[in-house]
This record gives C-alpha cells, sequence and structure tokens, in this order.
C-alpha cells in the first residue's frame, strides 16, 4: 500500500522535516507512528495524503507515485484514502450524518446508498442516537468519533489517524485505538500517529518511531 525508500521532506523554509524515510506498509497492517512533537509525524501523514511531495526519494502509494499539479490524478487518489484530521475537519452547521455523507459524495454512489453506509458508520462509533444533531453541539469527543465514522464510510484502502486521541481520558483513548484497529482489514492498512505510547497495545503492534524526522522501527 505503501513503499517509502529514502524518502525526505523539507519545506519551502528550510525545514527539514523527515529526512531518508523507508517503510514499507502492506494490507491488512496497523502501524503506529510515535515521536516527540515536531519529529514529523503529521509531515509524512501528509505525504501519503499527498498534501506534500517528497523533496528527494521515492514514495509509492497503492503503487502509484505522484508529483505536484497532477490534481486529477491526486484526487482520486484520496477516494481510497481515510483521513482523521487533528482538527476534525467538520462542517458546522451540518448534522453528524451529513457531515459522514458529505465525505461520500464523490464516490458514484445514489443517495440512498451513501446515507445507508453513513448510518451504519455513525453506528460503529456509537452515535446513531446523534445522527441529526449539528455538530457543533456535540462534544469533542463525539466530534472526533465523527470524523473517524466520516473516515471509514467509504471503505478506504488506508486510513490515517493524526493524533485521534489527543484530548481524550484513557478510557475514551483506548476506546478510539480499539476502533481504528479493527478498521484493518485484508484490504485495508491504518496508520495511527500518537504520542500516547503507554495506550498502543503492546504485543502485536507494530510501532515506528521518529525523532528530529529520523525514523526507527521499535
Ligand atoms: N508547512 C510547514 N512549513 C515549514 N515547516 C513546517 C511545516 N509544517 C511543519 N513544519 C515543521 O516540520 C517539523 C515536523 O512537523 P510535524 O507537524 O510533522 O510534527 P509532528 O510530529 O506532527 O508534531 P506534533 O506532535 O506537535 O503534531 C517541525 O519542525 C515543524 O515545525
Ligand atoms: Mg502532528
Amino acid at each position: 500500500m505503501i513503499e517509502a525508500k529514502n524518502v525526505s521532506l523539507q519545506y519551502a523554509d528550510g525545514t527539514l522535516a523527515l529526512h531518508s524515510i523507508s517503510l514499507s506498509v502492506k494490507a491488512g497492517e496497523l502501524v503506529y507512528i510515535t515521536g516527540p512533537s515536531g519529529s514529523g509525524k503529521t509531515s509524512f501523514l501528509k505525504l501519503i495524503m499527498v498534501m506534500e511531495f517528497p523533496t528527494s526519494g521515492s514514495l509509492k502509494i497503492l503503487g502509484q507515485t505522484y508529483a505536484r499539479g497532477q490534481t486529477g490524478r491526486i484526487r482520486q487518489l484520496r477516494r481510497s484514502l481515510g483521513p482523521v484530521f487533528q482538527d476534525f475537519k467538520l462542517v458546522k452547521g451540518r448534522s453528524a450524518l451529513e457531515n459522514i455523507m458529505l465525505g461520500m459524495r464523490f464516490l458514484g454512489l445514489s443517495y440512498s446508498e451513501i446515507k445507508k453506509k453513513s448510518q451504519e458508520a455513525l453506528a460503529r462509533v456509537g452515535l446513531e442516537h446523534k445522527a441529526n444533531t449539528p455538530v457543533e453541539n456535540m462534544s469533542w469527543g463525539e466530534n472526533q468519533r465523527i470524523s473517524i465514522a466520516r473516515a471509514i464510510a467509504r471503505k478506504p484502502a488506508i486510513i490515517l489517524a493524526d493524533e485521534p486521541t489527543g484530548n481524550l481520558d484513557k478510557e475514551n483513548a483506548i476506546k478510539i485505538l480499539d476502533l481504528l484497529s479493527s478498521c484493518k482489514d485484508s484490504n485495508t492498512a491504518v496508520i495511527i500517529t500518537t504520542h500516547a505510547t503507554h495506550l498502543i497495545p503492546q504485543n502485536q503492534s507494530r510501532i515506528i518511531r521518529l525523532n528530529s524526522g529520523v525514523m526507527e522501527e521499535a
């Protein structure tokens, strides 16, 4: 799903956010990316979302490489990605269900299919009773679950969750990590960034640590 070879990312102001990253992620894998603030976790997810481009090295996402300006191809790829952003990016004034449906509008599905799949995703995160509530009238943790439902509703090939345990208490943080890890299957890889290394189930998890943009597998 992801093949990175010696990938570096330097921002326009000269900041070297990622330095010679090599990593392979296959379908069915759950990968945690940890590391201190500023170590490059979000930058790595941005490369996979093709919101940034490697300054050097080779990066294949679902078997393809992407270059700046290939807007159509990039848009096409993003239909197969399920991002859960640090700030959720939900649409205010719209209900929980509408927000999830909005995330599926370019997949070529009928309205009734979109609605059904969105309702299923909302049930999966335990919020079916809040379907018609505007997102601004819900708690931070509920908004986060809606953003996860939006990401999983279209059954993406790669789920990318950036710091999903952010503001949550331990019990809810563990629930969220369980929910995200339950989304991996033979067609889906899940990548989660988190500071909260103590919440990562240690036995079956693949953990990658970033330190000032340098990656090491734990
Ligand atoms: N658009 C940008 N332009 C210049 N530098 C950037 C940009 N975005 C991030 N950086 C820098 O790149 C480095 C990595 O940032 P990144 O956001 O990837 O870290 P992070 O590990 O996600 O941190 P956090 O845990 O605080 O979210 C930092 O030094 C940051 O200041
Ligand atoms: Mg970050």
